[in-house]
């Protein structure tokens, strides 16, 4: 087996980031008003309870539908599902999300996403329903 396979490689989610997500949520996570959410500094927050973390592998496995508010502002969009994004560069971009401010979190696993995944299927409407519970919860902000 070659050390250096890609295969064998844990994947880098900065790049995981800058190939699937950056075009809509900006270098950096910095997101764009009214568009696209910000995700730098509240990923890591959402990660730190159980429920956000769920809602964030449902977020990246089925998308999500609706308005929703960040930073004051509406955003009324499409998040497209991810639900092909293997499971390894899930937990890799959802690390790298956490890392781009606030204090360091709980890191996901592979097996944290797979878990995740194999909950009961759902559907973008269904996340926007997780989604406003959380925010009522005070998780999502
Ligand atoms: C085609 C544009 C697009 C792409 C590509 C995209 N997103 Fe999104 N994302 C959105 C939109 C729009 C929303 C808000 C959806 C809504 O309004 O219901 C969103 C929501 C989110 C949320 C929830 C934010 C919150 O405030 O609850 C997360 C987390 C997220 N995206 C992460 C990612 C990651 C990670 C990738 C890459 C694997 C990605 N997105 C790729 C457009 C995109």
């Amino acid at each position: 087996m070659l050390a250096g396979s890609a295969s064998a490689q844990t994947p880098d989610g900065a790049f995981v980031f800058s190939q699937n997500c950056a075009m809509c949520h900006q270098s950096g996570g910095a997101g764009l008003p009214g568009q696209f959410p910000r995700l730098a500094g509240r990923v890591g927050p959402i990660s730190a309870k159980p429920a956000g973390r769920a809602y964030l592998v449902d977020v990246l496995t089925y998308g999500m539908v609706g308005q929703v508010s960040v930073d004051g502002q509406p955003i009324i969009g499409v998040m497209p599902p991810f639900a092909s994004l293997p499971d390894e560069q899930v937990a890799a971009v959802l690390g790298y999300l956490q890392s781009l401010g606030g204090a360091p979190k709980e890191a996901f696993s592979a097996a944290e996403v797979t878990a995740g995944r194999a909950k009961d299927k759902k559907s973008g409407s269904d996340v926007l329903a997780e989604r406003q519970s959380l925010v009522t919860a005070g998780v999502v902000k």
